[in-house]
């Protein structure tokens, strides 16, 4: 005999495993783009293989300049930095639709790695499909916290060459006066094209004093503030928001704002050491859901064992 409460006790388990196991299907879904791709020229740049290029799927954004085809590497619109084979640092502004005032689909959203030149796919080269989006604040597009982390269908293989690795992020606050790094694919003149190849420049970081009297209002504690050196084209622009500061090899900062790509004002950055601990928490809750399901499986085992007895 079984009690009453035991099925519907056992019913609620299992709905909830069932939930658990529909968020978390994790499939490998990953393929190389061009099997005949060449192989890429070796990139002078030291950290493009941590960068990847955030493009939209959505049809909206495809282009039809080339006769309604879609070409390789023309929606991209944010760059992203691999912290580990399944996820991805942004800014949350880059998972929102500004214009739909909504937050983004995973299915809307393509990741691709391992392209220092966005339009040439190559050997190296990997999409992956994203399954889920977290940014730092749910609901609201502000740029207070403008991080999220994109949670990739399938893994990154990382072990194909030197084109792809794992960034390392900043244990330690950012040194002001320090020359950082910053990588992306943006606008290299003020409403011109993307550019093609990943560009690196060099931003000086500023102190928290200086950052405030220039943006009183808008920067504000966790931000860093930088200013492009002399001999870069221009400031932060479209197009690279989202991508990496990093401060010798540490991952400093996050992409958040410029103003107007200007390069007589600072660009405002998301600064990683202050929100390592949301980031390790979404890492871990992710890792323990597996655990989740384990003892999950073993409680229904139990009640299974009530039923037949
Ligand atoms: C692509 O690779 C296949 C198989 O290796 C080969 O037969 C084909 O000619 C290649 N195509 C091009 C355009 O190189
Ligand atoms: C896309 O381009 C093709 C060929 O140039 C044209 O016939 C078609 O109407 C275009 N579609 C849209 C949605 O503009
Ligand atoms: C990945 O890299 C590690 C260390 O470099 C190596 O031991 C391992 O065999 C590689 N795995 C594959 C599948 O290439
Ligand atoms: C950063 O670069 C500038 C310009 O090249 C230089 O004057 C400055 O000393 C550098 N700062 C550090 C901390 O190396």
């Amino acid at each position: 005999m079984f009690h009453l409460q035991n099925v519907w006790t056992l019913r609620l388990w299992l709905s909830v495993l069932l939930m658990l196991w529909t968020l978390d299907g994790c499939e490998g879904n990953y393929y190389l783009a061009h099997p005949n791709a060449t192989e890429p020229e070796e990139s002078e740049h030291p950290y493009a293989k941590y960068v990847v290029s955030i493009q939209s799927i959505s049809p909206k954004m495809k282009s039809n300049r080339s006769g309604g085809h879609y070409y390789f590497g023309v929606n991209h619109y944010c760059v992203g930095t691999i912290i580990s084979p399944t996820y991805i640092l942004t800014a949350s502004h880059c998972v929102f639709d500004n214009r739909l005032r909504r937050l983004l689909q995973p299915h809307e959203l393509l990741v691709i790695a391992g392209t220092p030149n966005r339009l040439r796919p190559t050997v190296h080269t990997q999409v992956l499909r994203v399954q889920g989006l977290r940014p730092y604040m749910r609901g609201k597009i502000g740029h207070k916290h403008d991080l999220a982390l994109m949670r990739l269908q399938g893994m990154l293989e990382l072990n194909l060459s030197r084109a792809l690795g794992i960034a390392e992020m900043a244990l330690l606050p950012p040194r002001p006066f320090s020359n950082c790094t910053v990588l992306g694919w943006g606008q290299s003149f003020v409403r011109g094209p993307f550019a093609e190849l990943v560009t690196q420049r060099i931003f000086q970081l500023q102190t928290d004093r200086a950052c405030h009297k220039i943006f009183p209002i808008s920067f504000k504690h966790g931000m860093i503030c930088a200013t492009v050196h002399a001999d870069a084209p221009l400031d932060v622009c479209r197009g690279d928001s989202g991508g990496p500061l990093f401060c010798g090899t540490k991952l400093t900062g996050i992409v958040s704002r410029g103003v107007r790509c200007d390069k007589s004002y600072p660009a405002i950055f998301t600064g990683v050491f202050w929100h390592r601990h949301w980031i390790q928490t979404v890492y871990s809750r992710a890792g323990r859901s597996w655990l989740a399901k384990l003892l999950l499986a073993l409680t229904i085992w139990r009640f299974s064992n009530l039923l037949v007895d």
